[in-house]
């Protein structure tokens, strides 16, 4: 059967390169794209499959609970991929309640579209949760995140996304819906909003303006290339099994200082500055409320069981990474002057 598979949030960071991967990949699905645009949302990300005739995009926000219902009838939605979310910690530490909004209920509220829509078939489609590593909190000994890991959220994102997971859980278990959950570590690559840490050094060492590291940098993430959690996505929407979670990593894990260090000397390379040049931005400011110290994520089950691994070393990835900030000056202007805002009225009107 053709589906109809409704991607939330594809007009973000990793939605957009999991809608280009989808509808290129299988031009025989309907791919919808339900996004509400929020100052993370860029259909820039989308150029490449903008006027595709298996793409659609919907402009909506998932706490509109009547939205969710035409769209779902609109389209005769087969399957969901949960990605609409506030993303940024920075963000849900100065604004919690937004991130109950969007994270909490507007996943409850998708749950309940699709429970509704789907009503006695509720196994003939699958509804996935894309989620994060960080609602399994902080690791400070040693070791790391396995799926059955307990969660321990510890900033109102990781609360926030910590809920809508079991949220997800308790649906298939109370209403037997056919959900997968996958929990992935911190993302880099091409259409990162520059408000995230690896975007954001790109940029200021561009523009000469300081790279503010949090505390003394010595926070431990660990960094998987975008297109590969786009891949792993694609690897559990079609092999992962019912009721299932899948932890998303590439075992890379990088201190924040190293990072921007590893930025900076490349990135002098690239703009044909005398080594150590950049590295005078590093600038040490406060610290990052109730900062996590170490994520990092064993991948082994995904790897095992459904035959996925990271296609690119961090270094080729890397590389990639600063040559597409580099040759995208356009996509950097309009995201930092807030242009790229308008490119929906001027492309689909008002
Ligand atoms: P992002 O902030 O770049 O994009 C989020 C998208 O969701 C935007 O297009 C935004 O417009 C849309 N959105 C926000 N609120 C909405 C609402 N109420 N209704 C409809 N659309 C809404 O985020 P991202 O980094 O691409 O993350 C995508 C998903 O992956 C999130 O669920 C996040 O928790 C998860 N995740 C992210 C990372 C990471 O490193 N970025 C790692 C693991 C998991
Ligand atoms: P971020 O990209 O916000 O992702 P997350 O908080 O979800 O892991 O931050 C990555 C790490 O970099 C985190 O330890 C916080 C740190 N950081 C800085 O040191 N300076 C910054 O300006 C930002 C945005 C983050």
């Amino acid at each position: 059967m053709s589906k109809s598979i409704l991607i939330t949030g594809g007009a973000g960071f990793i939605g957009s390169h999991v809608v280009q991967l989808f509808v290129e990949k299988y031009p025989d699905y309907t791919i919808v794209n339900l996004d509400a645009l929020t100052y993370a949302g860029n259909l820039e990300n989308l150029k490449a499959v903008e006027g595709t005739s298996n793409y659609i995009f919907e402009k909506a926000d998932i706490q509109d609970e009547s939205a969710l219902k035409a769209i779902f009838a609109k389209h005769a939605i087969t399957d969901v991929i949960h990605l609409a979310a506030e993303s940024h910690v920075d963000r849900s530490i100065t604004d919690p309640l937004a991130f109950v909004k969007t994270n909490v209920f507007g996943t409850v509220n998708l749950l309940n579209a699709a429970k509704e829509f789907w009503k006695d078939k509720l196994s003939d489609h699958l509804f996935y949760h894309v989620s994060t590593d960080e609602v399994y909190g902080s690791l400070h000994d040693g070791g790391f995140f396995l799926e059955d890991t307990p969660y321990d959220p510890q900033s109102p994102y990781s609360a926030s996304k910590a809920s809508s997971d079991h949220f997800v859980r308790a649906y298939a278990n109370t209403y037997k819906m056919k959900t997968v959950i996958s929990n992935c570590s911190n993302n880099y690559g091409p259409n990162h909003f520059p408000e995230k840490l690896i975007p954001l050094c790109i940029h200021n060492i561009k523009t000469n303006k300081p790279l503010p590291v949090y505390g003394r940098g010595e926070n431990v993430r660990d960094w998987l290339f975008v297109k590969d959690h786009a891949r792993a996505i694609d690897t559990v929407f079609h092999k992962g099994k019912e009721g299932e979670t899948y932890n998303i990593g590439g075992f890379n894990e990088w201190k924040n200082i190293d990072i921007v260090k590893l930025l900076c000397s490349k990135m002098d390379e690239k703009l044909g500055r005398e080594a150590g040049t950049s590295e005078k931005l590093i600038t040490y400011v406060k610290d990052r409320a109730g900062h996590d110290l170490r994520y990092a994520i064993d991948a082994t089950k995904i790897q095992q069981e459904l035959g996925w691994e990271p296609s690119l070393q961090f270094e080729e990835g890397i590389e990639i990474t600063i040559d597409w900030y580099l040759n995208n000056q356009d996509w950097l202007d309009h995201v930092t002057s807030g242009a790229y805002q308008k490119y929906y009225s001027e492309h689909y009107g008002d």
